[in-house]
């Protein structure tokens, strides 16, 4: 390990098919009032909510409700979420959901009372809050897995005016107080959205494990992540109802990004760049953006981390390395990739995503360029990728 860090995650989870009693403990911890947030009514059709709102009831809390959270949530949505929080000076924002609704309440928490612009304070000039600043506890129920927002402070709000989708990563004091994880909530879930979520679990650890040099921990960890995930993620494709395989996932999810394998460690998140820019202009199912983009990208910068990629290929995909070039192991490591996210069933391509070539040259304007992997992309790399990926 190379890099200078500190490591810390206040987020207390709870985990199983029993977690509820778990919920009615913690919400004595907090005030009367509680926001309570969900999306477009999943929870209210797979039995979730009528579970959360016992528990709110049995805990005596005065519930105010924000439904409606969109998968991407917007700008428009953050600002009725603040007002309505302020305006019900709530004690509390429990965030029912997949990532776009616990980013959601993460965004609203601060929101709230910063007295600001929340886009232009925390989104485009990525500030974090005042240190005098009230910001509302979070706490989540997770249905659907793939983020990691349950247990980091990433918040990721969309602008379409301006056509920008922009993740702010903000510090312990906004990141959720508690977080339920039952495998059993997932089973409901699409199977688009499923293995969606399924492909951002595995770009969040390959844009953290595809930079550095130095023989660092947190590598042979996410290569442990990544084994886990293939073996569960074939499992669940075929059985959506396995409960190890998905509480497997559901785990795996987590520690792919509450920074934890990140640690000594510079970071690519490249193809999340460009995942960003392209759900900016066709708001598409997050995991399919980094899904449609990444074999592209990884061919391009494959040259610039040949060991890594070589290293891949024995150590995630079983590659054998005798008699191989460096440069033979790494192409089969990816084509292993590839061959991977066509069984269970992700975007290998981006047309299907609603891109078109007339947006190509907007997409790669909207993409933020970032330095920690094994290239600096430029603009022009950026487009030569999304025209690949087409
Ligand atoms: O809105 P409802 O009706 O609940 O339906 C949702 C939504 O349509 C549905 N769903 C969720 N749980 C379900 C369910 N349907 C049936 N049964 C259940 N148990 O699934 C759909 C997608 O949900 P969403 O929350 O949008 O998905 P996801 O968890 O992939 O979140 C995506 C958002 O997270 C951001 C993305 O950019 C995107 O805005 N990200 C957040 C990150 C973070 N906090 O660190 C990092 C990620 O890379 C990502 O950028
Ligand atoms: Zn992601």
């Amino acid at each position: 390990m190379l890099g200078n860090f500190t490591y810390c995650n206040p987020t207390k989870l709870y985990f199983g098919d029993d977690v509820r009693k778990n919920l009615n403990d913690e919400l004595t911890h907090y005030g009367p009032k509680v926001l309570l947030t969900y999306g477009g009514g999943s929870i209210k059709r797979n039995g979730i909510y009528e579970e959360v709102i016992a528990s709110l009831r049995e805990a005596g809390k005065e519930v105010v409700e924000l439904s409606g959270v969109m998968p991407n949530p917007t700008t428009t949505k953050l600002v009725e979420g603040a007002k309505l929080a302020s305006e019900h000076d709530v004690d509390l924002i429990l965030a029912v959901g997949g990532g776009s609704t616990i980013d959601y309440a993460k965004a609203v928490s601060v929101a709230a009372w910063c007295g600001e612009d929340p886009w232009e304070k925390f989104y485009i000039r990525q500030e974090e809050p005042d240190p005098d600043q009230r910001i509302i506890p979070v706490g989540c129920v997770l249905t659907m897995v793939g983020t990691g927002s349950e247990m980091n402070g990433g918040s990721v709000i969309t602008n379409h005016e301006a056509k920008l989708k922009i993740g702010k990563v903000f510090g312990e004091r906004v990141m959720p107080r508690f977080s339920l994880l039952n495998p059993r909530y997932t089973f409901s879930v699409p199977r688009r959205q499923m293995v969606a979520g399924f492909f951002d679990i595995m770009s969040h650890i390959l844009e953290q494990y595809f930079s550095g040099e130095d023989d660092n921990t947190s590598d042979y960890l996410a290569e442990g992540l990544m084994r886990s995930l293939i073996h569960s993620s074939r499992l669940a494709v075929v059985n959506p109802e396995d409960y190890e395989a998905r509480s497997n996932i559901m785990w795996t999810a987590t520690w792919a990004l509450n920074t934890l394998i990140g640690m000594g460690k510079r970071q690519d998140w490249m193809v999340h760049m460009i995942g960003q820019a392209i759900g900016a202009y066709t708001d598409a199912t997050h995991g399919m953006t980094p899904s449609g983009v990444s074999m592209a990208y990884y061919r391009h910068i494959l040259p610039c981390g040949l060991k890594k990629f070589a290293r891949f290929a024995t150590a995630v995909w079983d590659i054998p390395a005798a008699g191989k070039t460096d440069e033979e192991l790494a192409n089969e490591g990816l084509e292993a990739l590839l061959a991977w996210m066509k069984e269970i069933g992700v975007a290998t391509e981006i047309r299907s995503l609603g891109v078109t070539e007339a947006m190509l040259e907007g997409i790669a304007d909207a993409t933020l360029l970032l330095d920690g992997g094994y290239k600096r992309m430029t603009r022009d790399e950026v487009l030569a990728i999304l025209r690949e990926s087409m």
